[in-house]
C-alpha cells in the first residue's frame, strides 16, 4: 500500500522548487510514517537546490521538522502512532567503528528509511538529509524520530531538527564553550544565532556577533550577543581582538562557511583557541594559508556536523529548557508559510529578512 500527498521537490539544479504529488510507501521494518506539522527552511535546502550537496536530483526538500507518528512498521519499538516527534538526521547505528568506541555522535553509518518515496511516475526521490519534510507526510527510520513533550509548538520544536541544534551544539558540544569564555560567532542566521544562544546558556562572558546586515545583528543581540560587528564597516578580526583585550576569542564559530570567514575565525581567536566550522562550504572552495600559522598558534580547528548532537539526549532537554523559558526556541520562527511559499522563503533568506521561515501544515 502507498499514499499520495503533496511534497516540495527540486527537480533540476538551480531551478525553482515545485509542489507536486509524491508517493509514500507504508512503513516497512524499522520505518515510520510521520504526519508533518511544521518544517523550517534551512540554508542547506537551498544548497541542495543549487547542486551544492550532490547531484542526486530530484530532491524532496525540508529537514527541520516536527510531527505526529501516523504509522509504524514491523519491529518499531521507540515510537507509536500519536507520538509527537522531532525528526533528526542522526539515527545512530550502534555498530560502526565510531559507535563501538563510545562516540555515537560521530556515527559513520546513520540510518534512513530503506524504502524510497517517489514521484507518481515512479521516479525515486532523494530526501534532503534523509528526511524530506516539506510534505504532508514523510517516511523515515524509527531512529530518526525523537519523542519530545507535546506541549511544545511544532514550528519551534522542529527547528531543533537541524539548524538550531547545529548552531547550539557547535558552541556547547563541539566548541565546548564554558562559563567565563569569550566567544565570537561569524554569520548570524538561524545557525549563528543558535550558537549565540548556546554560548549564553552555558555562561560565556562575552559573545561577539559578526554579520554584514544590521537587522541580523539586532536579532543576534536578542539571542545574547553582548557586542556586534558589521563586517561591511569594520575589520572583523581586528575588532574581535579589540573586544577581547587584544588577544582574540577563546572560541570562534564560522556559521557562514566560506574561505574568507573561516580565515577570519582562525585569526580572531586567542592563542590555543578553538575554531568551529559549522557553515557548509561548497565543493569548489579552497583555502591557502601559511602552514606556520597553524603550527605557531596551537589550539584546535574543528568542524561540527549537526552540533555533535545526540538527538535522544539533546532534543528532550532543549525542549524542556524552552518550555521553562530558559531557551528562546520560538524566537527563531520569523514567519509561518505554506508549502507553496518556499521560493519566497529562499529570497527572504538571501535578503536577510527572515531568521527562519517555517512551513506549517
Ligand atoms: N554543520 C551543520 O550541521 C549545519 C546544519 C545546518 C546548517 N548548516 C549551515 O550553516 C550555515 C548557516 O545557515 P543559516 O540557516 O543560518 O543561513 P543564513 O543564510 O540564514 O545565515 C547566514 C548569515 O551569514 C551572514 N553572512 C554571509 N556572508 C557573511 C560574511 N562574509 N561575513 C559575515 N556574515 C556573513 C548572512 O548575512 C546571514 O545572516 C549554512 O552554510 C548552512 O548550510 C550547517
Ligand atoms: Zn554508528
Ligand atoms: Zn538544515
Amino acid at each position: 500500500m502507498t499514499q499520495t500527498v503533496r511534497g516540495v521537490i527540486s527537480r533540476t539544479k538551480g531551478q525553482p522548487v515545485e509542489v507536486v504529488d509524491i508517493v509514500i510507501p507504508d512503513p516497512g521494518p524499522g520505518e515510520v510514517v510521520v504526519d508533518i506539522q511544521a518544517c523550517g527552511v534551512c540554508h542547506t535546502d537551498l544548497h541542495y537546490r543549487e547542486g551544492g550537496i550532490n547531484d542526486e536530483f530530484p530532491f524532496l526538500l525540508g529537514h527541520e521538522a516536527a510531527g505526529i507518528v501516523e504509522s509504524v512498521g514491523e519491529g518499531v519499538t521507540n515510537v507509536e502512532p500519536g507520538d509527537f516527534v522531532v525528526l533528526n538526521w542522526r539515527a545512530v547505528c550502534g555498530q560502526c567503528r565510531a559507535c563501538k568506541r563510545g562516540r555515537p555522535h560521530l556515527c559513520f553509518d546513520t540510518h534512513n528509511a530503506a524504502q524510497k518515496m517517489t514521484l507518481t511516475d515512479g521516479t525515486e526521490l532523494t530526501p534532503a538529509l534523509g528526511i524530506g519534510a516539506f510534505a504532508d507526510k514523510t517516511l523515515v527510520h524509527e531512529g530518526q524520530c525523537t519523542k519530545v513533550d507535546p506541549a511544545a509548538d511544532p514550528a519551534a520544536a522542529g527547528l531543533l531538527g537541524c539548524g538550531v541544534m547545529a548552531g547550539l551544539g557547535a558552541a556547547i558540544n563541539t566548541g565546548a564553550v564554558n562559563r567565563d569564555d569569550t566567544v565570537a560567532v561569524i554569520g548570524c542566521g538561524g545557525v549563528g544565532d543558535a550558537a549565540i544562544a548556546g554560548a549564553r546558556l552555558v555562561g560565556a562572558r562575552r559573545i561577539i556577533a559578526v554579520d554584514m546586515d544590521d537587522r541580523k545583528l539586532n536579532w543576534a543581540r536578542e539571542f545574547g550577543a553582548t557586542h556586534t560587528i558589521n563586517a561591511k564597516e569594520l575589520d572583523a578580526v581586528e575588532t574581535i581582538q579589540d573586544l577581547t583585550d587584544g588577544f582574540g576569542a577563546d572560541v570562534v564559530i564560522d556559521a557562514v562557511g566560506r574561505p574568507e570567514t573561516w580565515k577570519q575565525a582562525f585569526y580572531s581567536r586567542d592563542l590555543a583557541g578553538t575554531v568551529v566550522l559549522v557553515g557548509v562550504p561548497t565543493p569548489d572552495m579552497t583555502l591557502e594559508m601559511p602552514l606556520i600559522d597553524f603550527f605557531s598558534r596551537g589550539g584546535s580547528l574543528k568542524s561540527s556536523w549537526y552540533g555533535d548532537c545526540l538527538p535522544e539526549r539533546d532534543f528532550p532537554t532543549l525542549i524542556s529548557l524552552y518550555l521553562q523559558g530558559r531557551f528562546p526556541l520560538d524566537k527563531f520562527v520569523s514567519e509561518r508559510i505554506g508549502l507553496d511559499q518556499i521560493e519566497d522563503a529562499f529570497s527572504k533568506m538571501h535578503a536577510g529578512e527572515a531568521l527562519r521561515s517555517v512551513v506549517v501544515l
